[in-house]
């Protein structure tokens, strides 16, 4: 059987036959049948924006893969920041490669004092974290005059490197200003997840981060660095698309990001299941779902649906976090609602299953963060995603800028009423 597709125009009677490749066809069939004829796909269900070398996902098979090396494998042998350097650079590191991007992300991850002082003390002393993190991001890059040099190399893998060092400083940062506690600088004697804990919770001189813990926001932020094309990382390419700094296209994604259909799902979680409160009202809950009373926070994908191979991963993971910390009492409420979604057929018809957000707000909870932080805890390991596909844009020459196509449904022409005649 031939790999092509052939369409027809029925009101002309012309065709066009073209390759299809690992199940892609080019949209270059429609415009050599007519270049005035469009595809209506809002939401792009059927529409591959781009070629790309980075992540592997196969939704039916619960297969994810950064640059061919299978989820699992890099959340039980690897560090977040060898993942970040896989994804960038492709393959990865020698151990040589290796320290030196570790010792320039830890020598990169102090921030302008002014950001501090002028920019994050202006906020209104309740304003949300993730608020606060995006414009963060977008006003770093007014910090550097070299932050539009995107087409030289050197520049742009400064700017990589100073968003994969900073982020977690600002995540930090917009935290302790939220709760009214002293900034605590970065500490370049720990690892990046070590870090990140020390910045965010650190009070007085004993504070030592439990290894357990620092593990798992190592393995979180492993499974949080990218998922191919969604909401955030198509938000990150079409401003990139534009060459606007990666600055401000890392804020934009992140924007996206915040959204409660997206990464603001797990804060959606812990919200829903204190709402629930008790096992005994997981049924009720349920009922009132299929109702259409809202939906089950946590479950569902658009492209996962079998199962969320980084919802397997997590849930071990919230199990070893809760050996150190203790049981987390919406654990059981998570574990009921899992369980009486899953034997469901209103679920279970609609492919519905765990995704990546439903344990890892319990997670989240027991390390010690406020909800309203989940989103940027997303978002500090997704930079490197978005800026890997930033980068893979740039070097794309069959990319441009993003315009897609409208179907117009509004009113034909008409003419200007006068206000008195209205
Ligand atoms: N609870 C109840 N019903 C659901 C849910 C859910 N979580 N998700 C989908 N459905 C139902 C829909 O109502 C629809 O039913 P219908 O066919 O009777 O109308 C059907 O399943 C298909 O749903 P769609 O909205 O078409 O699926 P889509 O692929 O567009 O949505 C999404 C995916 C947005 C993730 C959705 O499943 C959802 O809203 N889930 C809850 C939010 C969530 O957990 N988001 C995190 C996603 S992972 C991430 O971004 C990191």
């Amino acid at each position: 059987m031939a790999d092509t597709i052939t369409i027809i125009d029925d009101r002309t009677g012309k065709k066009v036959t073209v390759p299809i490749t690992d199940g892609v066809f080019s949209s270059s069939a429609l415009r050599d049948l007519d270049p005035n004829l469009f595809m209506y796909d809002p939401a792009y269900l059927s529409t591959a924006s781009c070629a790309s070398s980075i992540t592997y996902l196969d939704g039916d098979a619960g297969i994810l893969r950064y640059r061919g090396y299978p989820i699992e494998q890099l959340a039980e042998k690897s560090t977040f920041l060898e993942v970040a350097y896989l994804l960038i650079n492709g393959q990865l590191p020698t151990a040589t490669e290796l320290s030196t991007w570790q010792l320039n992300v830890t020598h990169h991850t102090m921030i302008h004092e002014n950001m501090r002082k002028r920019f994050v003390d202006g906020f209104h002393y309740d304003a949300h974290p993730m608020g606060m993190f995006i414009s963060a991001i977008a006003a770093l890059g007014t910090f550097y005059d070299d932050a539009k040099d995107i087409f030289e190399k050197e520049s742009f893998d400064k700017q990589i490197l100073r968003l994969v060092a900073k982020v977690p400083t600002i995540a930090a940062m917009c935290y302790r200003f939220s709760q009214g506690l002293p900034f605590v600088s970065p500490n370049n004697a720990l690892s990046y997840g070590e870090n990140f804990l020390n910045m965010m919770f650190r009070i007085g001189d004993d504070y030592k981060v439990d290894p357990v813990l620092a593990r798992a926001m190592d393995v979180l932020f492993i499974l949080h660095a990218d998922h191919e094309q969604n909401c955030g990382t198509t938000a990150m390419r079409v401003v990139s698309s534009a060459n606007s700094d990666p600055y401000t296209a890392t804020a934009a994604a992140a924007a996206a990001l915040y959204g409660p259909l997206h990464g603001g799902a797990n804060e959606a979680v812990v919200r829903m299941l204190t709402e629930i409160g008790d096992v005994s009202r997981v049924p009720a809950f349920i009922e009132s779902v299929k109702d259409g009373h809202g939906r089950l926070m946590g479950f569902g994908h658009r492209v996962y649906k079998n199962f969320d191979p980084r919802a397997t991963i997590i849930k071990k993971t919230a199990y070893e976090v809760f050996e150190v910390t203790g049981m987390n009492p919406l654990l059981e409420v998570a574990v009921a609602l899992e369980k009486a979604a899953l034997s469901d057929d209103y679920f279970v018809s609609r492919k519905l299953y765990p995704n990546v957000d439903f344990y890892s707000g319990l997670i989240y909870q027991a390390l010690g963060f406020p909800v309203d932080m989940f989103t940027v805890l997303f978002a500090i390991p997704r930079t490197v995603g978005w800026l890997t596909h930033m980068q893979e844009l740039l070097a794309d020459k069959e990319q441009k800028i993003s315009r897609p196509r409208q179907w117009y449904t509004g009113v034909d022409e008409r003419a200007y009423t006068p206000i008195a005649k209205r």
